[in-house]
């Protein structure tokens, strides 16, 4: 499967030499450019998943590279690191501003380096779990996770399915992150940006989120620009940048058959591979009026068989294996309609 990418756009050469070496150690697959206008170029061409810029390029500054990269549709949402030796409180804002993911202070010691590479796209960490217990996260608050309801059941006060939904969205996600023994940061950030998966759909026309008959190919391609919408969204609101990946990848498939870029394998950043498959256990496990429920043996079965295919194995191996804890959940913030009746399913 393949490896996320990473553009590096800097102008001396030894340590555009470093930058590669420890982005490659990183597990990344590397991209070069010399200065900012061959960078912009290359970041068009092969739409990279992250983005490392020296901030003073011949020519063209980090500023003016991230405001250019920022207009551009398809590269709106990615991670942009600016490495820097310039005091973070003068450039900071500046570039926070613009749309900047994190500053990468030099001279930087090469393992802060590819932690921060990793870190950006909410990759695991390389180091070995600590022994510390992760935080319990604290999910979305209320009124984040209503006016998400609202969104996504638009003309409708009935919002009631739809917050269980998200709720047990976020407490899943967190789960699956704690059993993945991730960083606790991106644990949080499940539990918080989880919900907001779907955020996009409130730019579609009202027809589209509701539903109800069966697409044309231009209404499909409109319903599936949710994702981009959605990352864009949240990139305006300077949330951290694990919500919009989760936001833009959520669709993407480990084979690559998925969308909005056809990304594939560890190429799809980690959040958005646990809140897919999360969504798709959900979904199984909901009820919905149009057909029978179905029962937990045979979600769980239904999900294995995606294993490789639509989810990430590892992700679907961590979500078979915590079933005490799903039910938990489903008992808590389940559907009313709880276990079928099997003769009625089948
Ligand atoms: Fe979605």
């Amino acid at each position: 499967m393949s490896r996320p990418s990473v553009l590096i756009i800097e102008d001396d050469p030894a340590l555009r030499a470093l930058e590669a070496r420890l982005a490659t150690a990183a597990g990344f697959e590397v991209h070069l450019a010399e200065d900012g206008a061959q960078g912009i170029a290359m970041a068009v061409q092969l739409r990279p998943q992250l983005i490392v810029s020296d901030y003073h390029l011949p020519g063209m500054k980090a500023p003016e590279i991230l405001a250019t990269i920022r207009r551009l549709p398809d590269l709106a949402a990615v991670p942009v690191l600016v490495a820097t030796a310039e005091p973070p409180d003068r450039v900071g804002p500046e570039l926070s501003r613009l749309g900047a993911s994190g500053l990468i202070c030099k001279p930087f010691q090469p393992q802060a380096f590819r932690k921060q590479l990793r870190e950006a796209l909410g990759l695991d960490r390389e180091a070995p779990a600590p022994a510390t217990a992760p935080a319990a996260p604290s999910g979305p608050s209320a009124l984040v996770l209503i006016m998400a309801a609202a969104m996504e059941s638009p003309g409708s006060t009935e919002t009631d399915a739809t917050l269980r939904h998200l709720r047990r969205v976020s407490l899943l996600g967190a789960a699956l992150g704690q059993t993945l023994d991730l960083d606790p940061e991106l644990v949080r950030g499940l539990a918080e940006y989880g919900p907001l998966h779907d955020i996009g759909k409130v730019s579609l026309p009202m027809r589209l989120v509701r539903g109800g008959h069966r697409f044309t190919p231009q209404e499909r391609a409109e319903m599936e620009s949710h994702t981009l919408l959605g990352a864009e969204l949240l990139r305006q609101a300077g949330v951290p940048p694990i919500a919009h990946q989760i936001a833009l990848s959520h669709h993407e498939r480990w084979d690559g058959a998925g969308y909005p870029r056809g990304l594939s394998g560890e190429g799809i950043p980690l959040a958005a591979r646990v809140i897919a498959a999360v969504d798709v256990y959900d979904a199984m496990r909901s009820h919905r009026p149009y057909r029978p429920d179905i029962p937990k043996d045979e979600v769980r079965r239904r999900v294995a068989e995606l294993r490789g295919s639509h989810l990430d194995p590892r992700v679907v191996d961590a979500l078979l294996r915590i079933e005490d804890v799903t039910e938990n959940i489903f008992a808590e913030h389940g559907d009313p309609s709880a276990e079928p009746d099997p003769e009625v399913w089948r």
